[in-house]
């Protein structure tokens, strides 16, 4: 079985191939294109800016992705491989609307002129998947093997720009939403706090590599929710906080010219990353231990945090829980982990059956 992923949900335009049958599959390559550098010059993403970007990407991108699988050299003879696959497992959603557009009419093309089934994935469900792809049995330079062993139930933590949402995962593609933000996603909260202290985008790894020199005592701010009975999340009261503490510092200056200075950056990036960090291991464990799961797996581009990382290691080490955590590369978007969804649950339809859905949620 050879499956080609795509992955254009939002400013990473991405192809991978993955080969394999029962348990001995293979990531054969993975590419992504990431148009970030230039939003962050406009502090964000502009979703028509995005759009374009993909459209630019995706051709050659997809074709470096099979010239990496299949040890190809010229451009025809590499398309030509595309009838060696056997299904296209693509994003059809959530995502910027423009942005998903480019990648589902590029596979429902590919999936019309060579007639390949394409199997549609969730972005968010991809996610999770990406823990599937072991980030400790690399074949070669390049090659990974799908052989995580991770056992069910599981608790997903799904912490991307977008989302931040908690589920339970009794087996492949089988979730119950145990809780989500009722507001801002955690990587949102990174990134618009980050804008408020003078941080380029994305936030998030912005804001870890200040965090590194803060000072622990200095700011400590809110943990909403931290202690409901409910699974859910709240991040926007953190960002009003980090708000009210800069004016607070900045009380001589207008609210555009607020501009901390390099140390007071770090403190503020340390009390961010600890608070978002905190409420999210306090609410996946509390979710480990009602449900009484075997797994805890962490995904999206939050999953990359090293502060997250380490710190539900040793939270959760009184459990008898193995903690998951993605590959760094694999955290934020790209078509190995939409590829191996659709591995783990191949269930191909007509191109003529898919559209782009970017209000798309988990179906329970
Ligand atoms: O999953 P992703 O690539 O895209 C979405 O589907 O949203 O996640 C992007 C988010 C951004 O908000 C970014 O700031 C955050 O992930 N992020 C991080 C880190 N790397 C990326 N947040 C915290 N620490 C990081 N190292
Ligand atoms: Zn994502």
């Amino acid at each position: 079985m050879i499956i080609l992923g795509i992955e254009t949900s939002c400013d990473e335009t991405s192809a991978a191939i993955i080969e394999g049958q029962g348990s001995n599959v293979i990531l054969k390559s993975s590419v992504i294109a990431s148009s970030f550098a230039l939003h962050t010059k406009t502090g964000g993403i502009i979703p028509e800016n995005a759009a374009r970007e993909q459209i630019k990407f995706i051709l050659p991108v997809i074709e470096d992705a099979l010239k990496k699988a299949f040890d190809t050299s010229d451009t025809f003879d590499t398309f030509a491989t595309l009838n060696k696959i056997d299904a296209i497992a693509l994003t059809y959603g959530p995502g910027l609307i423009g942005s998903l557009l480019v990648g589902v009419e590029t596979a429902k093309t590919i999936g019309y002129v060579l007639n390949k089934p394409i199997i549609p994935v969730n972005h968010m469900v991809g996610h999770i998947y990406a823990n599937f792809i072991s980030a400790n049995s690399k074949l070669n330079a390049r090659r990974y093997m799908l052989d995580a062993k991770i056992e069910f139930p599981a608790i997903a933590l799904v912490v991307s720009g977008g989302h931040t949402d908690l589920l339970l995962m009794t087996g492949h593609g089988i979730f119950t939403l145990l809780g989500g933000t009722r507001d801002d996603a955690a990587g949102e909260a990174f990134d618009k706090i980050a804008r408020l202290i003078g941080l380029p985008y994305p936030g998030g790894p912005a804001i870890e590599k200040k965090a590194k020199k803060g000072n622990p005592k200095r700011f400590r701010f809110p943990r909403p929710l931290v202690g409901s009975t409910d699974l859910d999340f709240s991040f926007s009261g953190l960002k009003t906080a980090v708000l009210r503490k800069v004016q607070e510092l900045n009380r001589s200056q207008s609210l555009k010219n607020i501009k901390p200075d390099p140390q007071t950056v770090r403190d503020l990036a340390f009390a961010t990353q600890d608070a978002i960090v905190d409420v999210l291991i306090k609410k996946t464990l509390k979710a480990a231990v009602k449900y009484n799961v075997r797994s805890i797996l962490i995904s999206g581009g939050v999953a990359a945090n090293q502060s997250l990382r380490n710190e539900l290691k040793v939270k959760s080490e009184k459990l008898k829980v193995k903690i998951f955590a993605p590959q760094k590369s694999l955290c934020t978007d790209n078509a190995a982990m939409i590829a191996a969804c659709g591995f783990y649950n191949y269930h191909p339809v007509s191109w003529r059956e898919i559209s782009a859905d970017p209000e798309l949620y988990f179906s329970q």
